[in-house]
């Protein structure tokens, strides 16, 4: 199979990638055949799987509006995924110009293809590296360029942590990304949960995900509300992401089938 332009010469075509598969379920372009059929394999057991992701993306939209409504101004958006329709750094510098934004991502190609739409863009990068090195992330030159932390940041990690299992610390990582934040930084947060799914889904779905190099933690509400500790959360709390300030009254029923639960907290 002929490699694309945009596909870094290091990537295994030959596997999927949850990156991937989360570009083709919003219906972008940069996935592969073997991404597809994984994709589907999901959709299969999920049917919804689509509107799933677009609901999640939906969410991050709004959290980044009401963030710079509170004034934020940088956002270290890690788990960033392969740039799609509204953008963090579109939507927040298109607000505010004088926003900063760090992307990060463990996919090669999400970062590529990020680096490729942020030239010329002086004020938002793209580092390649893995949220559960935390300490990488906060000491890499491009964060440590475009974020001050003296000032209030926006720590993103939408639809990410079901990427990390409990051997990985995922509390500790997220309490060394709160350490350097000053209070009034928000954290944003959302993870695809097991909540009220039926086993064998949650089987299925876990051996998709588990066959394409990154296992499945399906974690319940509990569990995603416990990752905002130390962090006030801002109404409505935790909930299914349709939920979470909707743009119009009514629009954010029916949310259980979101599968991605989430809220927005702020440091105090
Ligand atoms: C479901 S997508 C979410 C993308 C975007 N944040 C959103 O909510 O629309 C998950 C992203 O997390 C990335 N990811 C998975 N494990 C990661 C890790 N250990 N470190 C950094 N990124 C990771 C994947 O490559 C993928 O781009």
């Amino acid at each position: 199979m002929r490699r694309p332009d945009w596909a870094p010469e290091t990537i295994d075509i030959e596997r999927p990638s949850a990156a991937r598969m989360y570009d083709y379920y919003l219906g972008g372009s940069h996935n592969f055949a073997v991404d597809r059929a994984a994709a589907q394999a999901m959709i299969s057991v999920v049917p919804e799987s689509p509107l799933i992701a677009q609901a999640n993306r939906a969410f991050l939209r709004r959290a980044v509006r009401f963030l710079v409504e509170a004034g934020v101004r940088q956002f270290l958006d890690i788990g960033s995924g392969i740039p799609t329709v509204g953008n963090v750094h579109e939507i927040a510098q298109g607000l505010a110009p004088e926003s900063t934004v760090v992307y990060v991502d463990i996919d090669p190609v999400a970062v590529a293809h990020s680096r490729q739409i942020l030239r010329g863009n002086h004020q938002a990068a793209a580092v390649q590296e893995d949220i559960r090195r935390p300490g990488r992330i906060l000491d890499h030159p491009d964060v440590l360029k475009l974020i001050d932390f003296n000032q209030p940041v926006a720590l993103m990690v939408v639809g990410v942590m079901h990427f990390v299992p409990d051997e990985d610390g995922p509390a500790e990582l997220l309490d060394t990304l709160r350490a350097p934040l000053v209070p009034g930084s928000y954290l944003v947060l959302s993870a695809a949960s097991g909540e009220g799914r039926p086993e064998q889904e949650r089987s299925d779905a876990a051996e998709i995900y588990r066959r394409a190099g990154t296992p499945l933690a399906q974690r319940g509400r509990a569990a995603i509300a416990g990752f905002f500790d130390g962090y006030d959360l801002v109404e409505p709390g935790v909930v299914w992401v349709p939920e979470w300030r909707p743009d119009s009254p009514g629009s954010g029923e029916g949310a259980e089938g979101a599968i991605y639960i989430g809220g927005v907290g702020r440091l105090r």
